[in-house]
């Protein structure tokens, strides 16, 4: 091919501003549409929209939040192994019935031991056992918050405790709960073995939530990031998470493929690949990678992005889902495709569902949450939320995600720090953008999200028409809204 060619026969990667989606025949009110979603081969959601693996967008705070309202959180990977299972063990213990998982401690320690244990897990109360796990007593924040911190458990904790069997329904646990004025009932075995725990503020919650995705065992869904060679922190988060991310900003790459064929036989997880750009990327994993159960999709259009100024490579998110999708259903495998990057709008998700996306990962709208981690700042008269890349300096200062970006680029920076608008919690930017996404649905004519990717029509806009389609000729005081 000669090298005239390459510009003349350029691939035209558009991108969310330079459509607008044709209205079409619709036999639907937009609340009737129905935006559930799979985002991977097994796993379902009820609001397409995940937030994105980043240390100012996604704790396990964030991540309870959105599986409670119906959407996803990834857990960020920019911290140790360590840190990680504990976020996934947080949103696991969140709200599940019976608590597994229990966090227990010894008589011997002291009130100073478990004072930290309170903070790190943050949990104010546990159940004391042996060394052979047999119940002793229990001990809550109440028995501890005036006692001296070098006081043994044994001596600060209720010895008489009320328990449960494994044959202890819901309903008789809140009785037995509400007869006794407690807050937690252990649940022993014939020897008195601690096998669970039933909360009352489990219990309470798990009415309240109804939209809420949940694991089969009533627990919140999770998921979690991790970089395809670190195969120790996927098999330990393994345990907690229904969805691993396999984490880089170019996966189309041999070593990475050859390191998630490893993790992909080690766990038991949905795994999802990213990021990827481009058809043949689809291709190759679909043709090579056995058991992927979901693609991420983007580069480049990340608000905090650099990649595509540093190196002048990038596939912008809209073009990158249609070719993906593309590639998907040429093949006609089972993965979904996860827009990723670039979106602002519920239009902009919209347009990702019409060229074939299945759900919408956003960073920058999740980072101006109540939840989300970054901090809260107030900056001439409006509060703002740090936000920044994954790789940026701030973020690799840390070094956990040194690996996601290229060998040669660890030395560059490939995103940008900022702050973004304080939005208030996320319960209402998923109102408004599942609101939006419904309205959309309505204009296109489409009652489900694989019936936009058969129904909606895009037209290309000018950068002319794209500013006669937003707000224009009209005073508006203050910064403007994004939605
Ligand atoms: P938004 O537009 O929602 O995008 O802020 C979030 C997505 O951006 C990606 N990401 C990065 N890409 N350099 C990049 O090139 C970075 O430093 C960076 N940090 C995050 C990531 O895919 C995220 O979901």
């Amino acid at each position: 091919m000669g090298f005239r060619s390459k510009f003349e026969n350029a691939e035209k990667a558009l991108t969310f501003n330079d459509v607008l989606l044709l209205p079409g025949w619709t036999t639907l009110e937009p609340n009737e549409a129905d935006v559930m979603t799979n985002i991977t081969k097994n796993v379902k959601i009820n609001i397409p929209l995940i937030a994105s693996p980043m240390d100012t967008v996604t704790e396990a705070e964030m991540a309870i939040a959105l599986a409670r309202e119906g959407a996803l959180g990834v857990l960020h990977r920019n911290c140790s192994t360590k840190e990680e299972v504990e976020m996934a063990r947080r949103v696991k213990r969140a709200e599940a019935v019976i608590i597994r998982d229990v966090v227990t401690v010894s008589p011997d320690s002291t009130v100073e031991d478990l004072l930290k244990q309170m903070e790190e897990h943050n949990i104010k109360g546990f159940p004391v056992v042996d060394d052979e796990s047999k119940l002793q007593g229990i001990v809550t924040w109440r028995d501890v918050r005036l006692a001296e911190h070098d006081l043994k458990i044994r001596d600060v904790m209720t010895e008489e405790v009320i328990t449960g069997t494994e044959d202890t329904d819901l309903e008789q646990a809140m009785k037995i709960l509400h007869d006794h004025r407690i807050e937690k009932l252990p649940i022993v075995d014939k020897d008195g073995r601690v096998q669970g725990l039933i909360t009352m503020k489990d219990i309470t919650l798990k009415g309240k939530f109804q939209e809420a995705v949940r694991d089969e065992e009533g627990r919140l869904l999770c998921a979690a990031a991790t970089s395809p060679f670190d195969l120790p922190r996927a098999k330990a988060l393994d345990k907690y998470v229904d969805v691993m991310v396999l984490d880089v900003s170019h996966f189309h790459n041999k070593n990475c493929f050859e390191a998630t064929k490893e993790i992909i036989k080690n766990v038991e997880a949905d795994v999802i690949v990213g990021n990827i750009g481009t058809y043949q990327a689809a291709e190759d994993i679909i043709t090579q990678l056995d058991g992927v159960a979901g693609l991420r999709v983007g580069i480049g259009s990340g608000s905090i992005c650099s990649t595509s100024v540093v190196t002048r490579a990038g596939a912008p998110t809209m073009y990158a889902t249609s070719q993906v999708a593309d590639a998907v259903k040429t093949y006609g495998a089972d993965i979904p495709v996860i827009a990723d990057g670039g979106m602002r709008n519920p239009g902009d998700v919209a347009v990702a569902m019409a060229v074939g996306a299945s759900a919408a990962m956003m960073g920058n709208v999740f980072a101006g949450c109540s939840e989300s981690p970054g901090r809260l700042v107030a900056m001439e008269g409006r509060y703002y939320k740090e936000y920044y890349g994954m790789g940026s300096a701030k973020a690799r200062e840390k070094r956990f995600v040194m690996d996601r970006y290229s060998k040669p680029s660890k030395s560059i920076n490939e995103g940008v720090e900022g702050w973004v608008p304080y939005r208030g919690p996320v319960k209402e930017i998923l109102g408004e953008f599942t609101g939006g996404l419904k309205a959309a649905m309505g204009y296109v004519g489409a009652s489900t999200i694989p019936e936009v990717w058969e129904k909606a029509k895009l037209a290309l806009v000018t950068e002319r028409g794209a500013s006669e389609a937003a707000p224009h000729d009209i005073f508006r005081p203050g910064p403007s809204r994004t939605i």
